[in-house]
């Protein structure tokens, strides 16, 4: 949205956030034109109005088709920058990044390119925006677990710099076990874990990220809620749920923002935060979903602190670097 609120007082951290979700209609036509690639898109208005989604695989058809501007390192650099420069103006102050790298090298885009254009720039991200950061490589699910066990180990090979794996793209019918030798693997080579689960798949797919995957964080999370016992669990635990209302509502995983569950689970005592996920295709960054959640639900200060707080808390920062933020 072009209006930005006020960023909220505590410092916050985004911990669910695609950083070829950041990729604004202005930035695509400016790639396009330095790229000489012709875009399906007579002007801004035109692709602004394909932003209407129905379910998250025509979501997901937009956010591949618009990457065939990201050609060089460049161009994932000047991408990165612009959103560590308005994650900066909404109060993010650390950012725990996910590329996909596999959307690119089906391009023919290489890893060192899509991979070091957002790197380079995350080296410098707390000098230039006062943003700690980490890269996630998440893995597409709708793929094989040969070719996601492929890139993880051509990324741990090239020494990428990431801190993580997660686990996204079209959920239903790609349940985590499907990738159980992937994040062992990851395990052994010390990377953090996370994965998308209880979006628009059951909550059955969320215990089955814990239990067969090991995740330590859930990415959405929200169809928990259907299970009761499933809830329990996930607070006894302290499991963070990265939440993201907004592209909750543009996806129709629920229908309308005074109907999201984010109340029940601060209620339920879930250990959730406020995410923006795709920002640029969800109406808004994260001082947006703040701004919108409290005008239609009403947060109440204590909520907004214990988002804030959660945030940090949840993240995979230092334990100095978390004191700085909490
Ligand atoms: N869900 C699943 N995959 C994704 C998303 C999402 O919200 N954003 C980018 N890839
Ligand atoms: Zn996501």
């Amino acid at each position: 949205s072009d209006a930005q609120a006020a960023p909220p007082v505590m410092p916050l951290a985004e911990l669910h956030l695609h950083i070829e979700g950041t990729l604004e209609p202005e930035l695509i036509f400016a790639l396009a034109e330095r790229n000489g690639i012709e875009l399906p898109y007579a002007d801004l208005d035109e692709l602004r109005a394909r932003y209407e989604f129905t379910d998250l695989q025509s979501f997901l058809d937009l956010y591949y088709a618009n990457m065939a501007v990201l050609r060089t390192e460049a161009d994932f650099a000047d991408m990165t920058r612009a959103y560590l420069r308005r994650a900066a103006a909404a109060g993010v102050r650390h950012a725990e990044i996910m590329l996909d790298p596999q959307a690119h090298l089906s391009r023919g885009v290489s890893l060192e390119t899509c991979v070091n254009g957002v790197a380079s720039v995350l080296a410098s991200s707390r000098d230039e925006f006062g943003i700690s950061t980490l890269l996630i490589a998440a893995f597409l699910r709708d793929l094989s677990e040969e070719s996601a066990l492929e890139v993880l180990e051509a990324l741990l090979a090239m020494n990428a710099p990431i801190a993580g794996i997660g686990l996204d793209s079209a959920e239903v019918g790609n349940p985590p076990a499907k990738f159980e030798r992937l994040f062992a693997r990851a395990g052994e080579a010390g990377l953090r874990k996370i994965a998308h689960a209880g979006e628009e798949g059951p909550p059955s797919y969320i215990i089955e990220a814990l239990d067969v995957l090991g995740v330590e964080r859930v990415d959405h999370g929200i169809r928990c809620m259907e299970d009761p016992e499933l809830v329990e669990r996930l607070v006894a635990d302290r499991v963070p749920l990265t939440v993201c209302p907004l592209s909750n509502v543009r996806l129709r995983a629920v229908d309308k923002l005074a109907d999201h569950p984010l109340p029940a689970m601060l209620a339920a005592g879930l250990n959730v935060c406020v995410n923006s996920d795709d920002p640029a295709y969800f109406g808004g960054y994260v001082d947006d979903n703040f701004a919108q959640l409290e005008s239609v639900l009403g947060l109440s200060e204590f909520d907004r602190v214990r988002l804030a707080a959660n945030s940090i808390s949840s993240s995979f920062a230092s334990d100095e670097r978390k004191a700085e933020l909490l």
